[in-house]
């Protein structure tokens, strides 16, 4: 059974509180949080402050991925903000090991992001170093977009080189996830969904997580 890993950009930034009670009453087991810094992405999303407010609705896991630039300096902030995974991108990182043993330094697990164009292969070397890989089935940035298809052959060439190492690293996947292709993911070697508008935009969004949950 996959990880379910609603995003929050796709709620009602009105009703956060409820769109967290949700959650919380619902089968995900992480919140999915997206940070945008309108310079690695073309859009601007939320950051410390609300990251810390939903942190205090929630005992699930706060799994915040930034889509920054220059992320290893905000290391310690996002810890204090309540982050329990911190994902970079690869693309974001000039000295990607060295950002990963700094996450983990401060007490939280490492995630690395993959833009649609950056093949899996790069992370061969730092592989064991990585406790999740999320793998961006979208161009980060916004929410609503359409899944590209591409991304199936990543996640089983990834599967290989995880399993190869011998590494314990989870495979998420980023945009674009629906009812219709979590069981085609999770077949390919998906251990988290993120689903944004698939979840809020759902007429009954815990259902949807429970029809989620169930791929295989
Ligand atoms: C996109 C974000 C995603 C986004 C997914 O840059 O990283 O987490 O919220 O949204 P959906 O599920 O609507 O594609
Ligand atoms: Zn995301």
């Amino acid at each position: 059974m996959p990880i379910i890993a609603p995003s929050l950009l796709a709620a009602d930034f009105l009703a956060l509180g409820k769109a967290c009670n949700m959650l919380n009453e619902s089968e995900a087991e992480w919140f999915h949080l997206d940070v945008m810094d309108g310079c690695f992405v073309p859009n601007i999303s939320y950051g410390l402050p609300i990251i810390e407010q939903i942190k205090s609705t929630t005992t699930k896991v706060m799994d915040v991925h930034l889509m920054i630039v220059t992320p290893e300096k905000y290391i310690a902030a996002f810890k204090k903000a309540g982050a329990d995974i911190l994902t970079v991108h690869y693309e974001a990182c000039s000295h990607l090991h060295s950002t990963l043993q700094q996450i983990k330094a401060h007490g939280m697990k490492a995630g690395v992001a993959l833009n649609p164009h950056t093949s899996v292969d790069l992370l061969k070397d730092v592989i064991q170093d990585i406790d999740v890989v999320c793998v961006m089935s979208v161009n980060p940035g916004f929410g609503g977009q359409q899944f590209i298809e591409h991304t199936y052959e990543k996640v089983k060439a990834l599967k290989k080189l995880i399993t190869a190492a011998g590494a314990a690293t989870l495979i998420e996947i980023d945009g674009g996830v629906t009812e219709n292709n979590a069981a085609a993911l999770v077949a390919a070697g998906a251990d988290v969904l993120v689903a944004g508008t698939t979840v809020f935009k759902a007429s009954d969004p815990k259902q949807m997580i429970s029809t989620l949950k169930l791929a295989k």
